[in-house]
């Protein structure tokens, strides 16, 4: 090759470098820096974040939803972070790594336990507000709790049980997680609100795992290991939904008292066809944007009511309008 010919492949060579090096530095620049820093693209008042039990769990996304709102109002950047799948231990590592990254604030489900306790110790040291939202840790250094009172809840379904119900009731129950303390304080109240009366039997209980398909699969052992199980108790938000799914699944002919949890769609559709007799509702959305209004007032001052219960009551057919809305 001629000297002349070699320098108009080495220049020519060097332009197509340089050009493709600043396109990547442009193009790594837009794809990576927004993508990684969406907090840093805009100033916002706070950052803080809202610990769920389970990512894409209807009954969270509705207090995710419920935070949004307020912290769109509000300047607040509100990051949304759960595990996969229910898993204490994922959400403690979730917690720990908010606290390092300093976060103006924490909003999340209470988990049982002394690795919550010294997590919450460990932020508040550093000046970063823990509030508990669903289920409280009372024992914890929180600086509030917002939700329902669930022991409250757990009399509530009690109460349902007993007043649609005559004669002897043979109960089976599906929990969500036996470790969750929302689902134990829901336990506690309903076994108080039946204790006296000696009509009613508590035969056994079982976990869904916070899953529809949990819920299907725990109800149908029930049924099938307790044929005298005539009343069904579901404690969390699709409990209710996979109980009715296990009793098609058996075809059981006989009536089958069966009281839920929460009111997603779907279980407001099962109650208004007669395959769920009643539910106790509690109020996510309104929980999500409490916890945020509550979050805020702690950037200034400590609070004086530490508890803030979210409202909660027993939902039956006639408490629902033809187009589902509750009344
Ligand atoms: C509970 C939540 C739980 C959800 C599961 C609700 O009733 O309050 O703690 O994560 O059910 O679906």
């Amino acid at each position: 090759m001629k000297a002349d010919s070699k320098w108009v492949l080495y220049t020519a060579g060097g332009v197509v470098f340089l050009i493709s090096f600043v396109g990547m530095l442009i193009y790594g620049y837009k794809t990576f820096y927004l993508e990684s820093e969406p907090a840093a693209s805009k100033q916002y008042a706070y950052h803080f974040a809202l610990i769920a039990e389970e990512t894409d769990n209807d009954y969270w996304r509705l207090v995710e939803k419920g935070a949004r709102d307020v912290a769109r109002e509000n300047d607040i950047y509100l990051e949304y972070v759960a595990p996969q799948k229910a898993d204490n231990e994922e959400l403690l590592n979730l917690m720990d790594r908010l606290i390092a990254a300093k976060v103006d604030g924490i909003m999340t489900q209470g988990v049982e336990g002394q690795r919550f306790v010294n997590l919450v110790h460990r932020a508040v040291e550093r000046g970063i507000p823990v509030v508990t939202v669903d289920t409280d840790v009372k024992s914890s250094e929180r600086k509030a709790y917002v939700g329902t009172d669930n022991y409250v809840a757990g009399q509530l379904l009690g109460q349902a049980l007993l007043e649609d119900t005559d004669g002897e009731q043979y109960v089976g129950i599906v929990t969500g997680r036996a470790e969750s303390i929302n689902q134990q304080e829901r336990l506690a109240g309903f076994k108080a609100a039946v204790k006296t009366k000696s009509r009613i039997h508590i035969i056994e209980t079982a976990e869904s795992n916070i899953t529809q398909i949990g819920a299907m699969q725990a109800a149908y052992s029930l049924l099938k290991q307790h044929p005298n199980i005539n009343a069904l108790v579901g404690m969390s938000a699709l409990d209710g939904i996979g109980i009715v799914e296990g009793l098609n699944e058996i075809a059981i002919a006989r009536p089958l008292y069966v009281v839920a949890f929460d009111v997603l769609p779907e279980t407001i559709r099962l109650i208004k066809t007669g395959d769920i007799d009643a539910t106790v509702a509690q109020y996510p959305e309104e929980m999500g944007a409490k916890v945020v209004e509550v979050m805020m007032g702690l950037q200034q001052n400590d609070l004086l009511d530490n508890q803030i219960f979210t409202e909660t009551r027993i939902i039956r057919k006639a408490d629902i309008s033809r187009s589902g809305e509750l009344q």
